[in-house]
């Protein structure tokens, strides 16, 4: 099949690369010339483990390109999918739907026979009929359907999911539309992936409340993890003792600094606004976003504390700095959060990331960024582990307490265990453990 993608960000350049790994024929396209610059000379614009060799490999076999042209793209395409951003809208926190706009405008001028448009994108509820809208008025004389077709994936582990997913959610009741969504997603049938069809509204619902279940998830294990502190309990212990109850499920039940990434924060609240204008509002999750936003800030009192109440003037190596392993995602990073509130109270912030460290510059000010792990906590007054990056799962701890000014490790990930690093001579402080 002919597919264009809308957008090689995260979302487009994995899902096109995935199509093209099926057996169908891709385009990429994009409105930022220097990303497809870069593609077509084979340099990928994320970091995302295996993506450099499933887009050399296609791109080889002619089965995948890449343009700025949009009308070359979408001509003759039998499925067009929508996989532009939808950050939060500065001042309200409602989905930024401009960039779905103009490129269903940008569609609607260049579609030929029947083509099917799909959003990737993840959108409010209702999106959907507005794409409908703005193609057929541009457009009286086409020949299409909308569906919406969210996407799921992990940035870390973006392809398996994307090959391999537990579900894929397809809204639409158009006959020919759901045809051509079946022979889109038919060689994943191998693997007996399940296709779950809905009408359009609920499949751009499913997305937010999947979302908001997860952080709602997090933040709940966060909030024993504080409650264990303080009554001398280990939150590792209650996410297992509850975990492995079926009805709840041991994932997304690690303690940690707060959800953050290109997709919690901003899809709670903008499910949040939507629930709100239709007049049904969702509590649980307004609450669930209020207390993941004051969390971040707290884990820098963490560190303060283990500091004897003051970091002014001390050095404080940061170790990890995307939101999670495995990617350079920065956006809504909750090393940003911490650092900034740590740089307030007057620290001296030096910082290592595998490879996040060219987005951090982008966003962060004021921090000496290390060659490696050891390199940032040499003479450094406190370490605080933020992203457990597998480079710093198994420090040497003896090397690390020689090479710091005061050996004190703040372990936000829970990587370490409190009776190893009591025996190594670290001053050691971690989440829901005493
Ligand atoms: N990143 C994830 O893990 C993830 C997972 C599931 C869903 N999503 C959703 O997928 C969507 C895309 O997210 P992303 O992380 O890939 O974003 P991104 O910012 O990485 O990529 C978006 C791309 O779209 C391009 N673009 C914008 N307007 C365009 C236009 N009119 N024509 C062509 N290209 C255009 C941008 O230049 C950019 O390269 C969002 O709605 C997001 O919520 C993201």
């Amino acid at each position: 099949m002919r597919v264009a993608m809308i957008g090689a960000g995260y979302v487009g350049l994995v899902s096109g690369a995935c199509f093209a790994d099926f057996g169908h024929d891709v385009v990429c396209v994009d409105t930022d010339r220097s990303k497809i610059d870069r593609l077509q000379s084979g340099i990928m614009p994320i970091f995302e483990p295996g993506l450099p060799e499933l887009v050399a490999a296609n791109a080889r076999a002619g089965r995948l390109t890449f343009t700025d042209d949009l009308a070359a793209g979408v001509r003759g395409a039998e499925a067009v999918f929508i996989a532009v951003g939808t950050p939060s809208r500065r001042g309200d926190g409602h989905a930024d739907l401009s960039f779905v706009h103009a490129a269903a405008r940008a569609i609607a001028a260049e579609l030929t026979g029947y083509a099917v448009i799909v959003t990737k994108s993840t959108v409010p509820v209702g999106t959907g009929d507005e794409v409908e809208r703005t193609i057929r008025e541009a457009r009286p004389d086409a020949e299409f359907a909308v569906v919406s077709n969210p996407e799921f994936l992990r940035e870390g582990a973006a392809i398996g999911d994307f090959k391999r997913p537990d579900r894929i959610v397809i809204g639409t009741e158009d006959a020919r539309a759901r045809d051509v969504m079946t022979e889109l997603y038919r060689p994943l049938f191998l693997n007996a992936s399940p296709l779950l069809f809905t009408a359009r509204r609920t499949a751009e619902l499913i997305k937010y409340a999947a979302n908001a279940f997860l952080a709602t998830k997090i933040t709940f294990i966060n909030e024993i993890a504080d409650l264990c502190e303080v009554v001398g309990a280990d939150v590792q212990d209650v996410a297992r003792g509850i975990g492995l109850d079926n009805r709840i499920g041991s994932k997304f039940l690690h303690a940690g600094p707060g959800y953050g990434g290109s997709c919690f924060p901003k899809d709670t609240l903008a499910l949040i606004k939507t629930a709100q204008d239709f007049g049904a509002p969702v509590r649980i999750v307004e609450t669930v976003a209020a207390v993941n936003d004051q969390r971040k800030r707290a884990m820098a009192k963490k560190v303060i504390a283990a500091a004897d109440g003051s970091v002014r003037g001390k050095t404080v190596a940061v170790l990890g700095l995307t939101f999670k392993p495995n990617t350079d995602d920065m956006r809504d990073s909750p090393a940003i959060a911490v650092v900034q509130a740590l740089q307030d109270a007057g620290a001296i912030i030096r910082a290592f990331d595998p490879e996040g460290v060219e987005q951090a510059k982008l966003v962060l000010t004021d921090v000496d960024y290390a060659r490696d792990p050891y390199d940032c906590v040499t003479g450094a007054d406190v370490a605080v582990l933020v992203t457990e990056w597998d480079a710093f799962r198994a420090l040497d701890m003896d090397r690390v307490r020689t090479l710091m000014t005061t050996p004190v490790l703040v372990d936000l990930r829970n990587v370490y265990r409190p009776e190893e690093m009591a025996r190594r001579g670290i001053d050691y402080r971690s989440i829901g453990r005493a």
